[in-house]
């Protein structure tokens, strides 16, 4: 395994909040996935991925988790750490765990400034609309961009009881253009819509002075993310109408670990040439 720099990284400009602005402005679609674990962040960088967000949805497709609930600030520590030293070129943030920026705002900012000192994202991502704006200005306020996120906020799954689409009655379509004006002027440098009617998005976007990434929301949005997992093929618990499938990631490896199961059972692994 090399620690070399890779070869194209001097070449390749580093994404901040400034240039997924600019992108915005100049109609360059962001390109974004999540990541938990070095290798990954390492080859989502190769690509040219602009944004890796380390999600906590980590808690359903790393630990096999229902939900996102029961994360933990260290779990996203660790996963944080081990991203961020894969990454050179894309901006990479870290989701905050529930309960761990909803109690207070002195919580929330000693959590965030725990993300980026002790783990080193440059960004943090938090749920929610209007009642988290005194928040997201105090984090904003110290120097840690803060990443908004709303519509299917699965922190709140058990609120919601499902995860259908949001937002698809005129009130809740009223409050979710609310929320990301409120969270544009509290200072969020972009939001997550995740999992709303493709027309709303493209409104909100179009209205928005920051970036608006999409995760089920449609092509009308400044940018697009998923779960690696989910488009890889590797987490197949659900399949959302959302996720395109770029490879079958998951059959290819039970194919590799049956053969190599196989091999050993019949004694044909190792060979001579694998012996020393
Ligand atoms: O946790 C996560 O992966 C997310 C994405 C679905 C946007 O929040």
């Amino acid at each position: 395994m090399s620690t070399q720099p890779r070869p194209d990284s001097k070449r390749q400009r580093k994404v901040t909040t400034r240039s997924l602005l600019q992108m915005k402005r100049s109609g360059d679609p962001i390109a974004a996935l999540t990541a938990y674990d070095f290798l990954s962040a390492e080859l989502l960088d190769r690509a040219g991925i602009d944004v890796i967000l380390v999600g906590d949805s980590a808690g359903m497709v790393v630990q096999g988790l229902d939900t996102t609930v029961g994360v933990t600030m260290e779990q996203m520590l660790y996963h944080c750490q081990v991203v961020a030293r894969g990454v050179e070129r894309a901006l990479v943030v870290g989701d905050m765990p529930f309960m761990s920026y909803q109690v207070n705002a002195d919580e929330a900012l000693r959590n965030a400034g725990r993300l980026v000192k002790e783990a080193g994202v440059e960004a943090v991502k938090l749920e929610g609309g209007e009642s988290i704006c005194e928040t997201v200005r105090r984090i904003v306020d110290v120097g840690i961009p803060v990443m908004g996120h709303l519509g299917l906020t699965p922190q709140s799954i058990h609120k919601f009881g499902t995860y259908q689409v949001r937002a698809t009655e005129p009130e809740e379509a009223e409050e979710l253009r609310r929320d990301a004006l409120a969270l544009e002027r509290a200072g969020a440098f972009a939001l997550v819509i995740e999992k709303v009617p493709a027309q709303l998005a493209a409104e909100i976007s179009a209205r928005a002075e920051i970036p608006v990434i999409g995760i089920g929301a449609g092509p009308g949005c400044d940018g697009q993310i998923l779960v690696t997992q989910d488009m890889l093929g590797l987490y197949t618990r659900f399949h959302p109408r959302f996720v395109r499938r770029y490879a079958e990631l998951g059959q290819a490896m039970l194919g590799a670990f049956e053969r190599y199961q196989r091999d050993v059972k019949a004694r044909e692994f190792p060979g001579p040439d694998e012996s020393y």
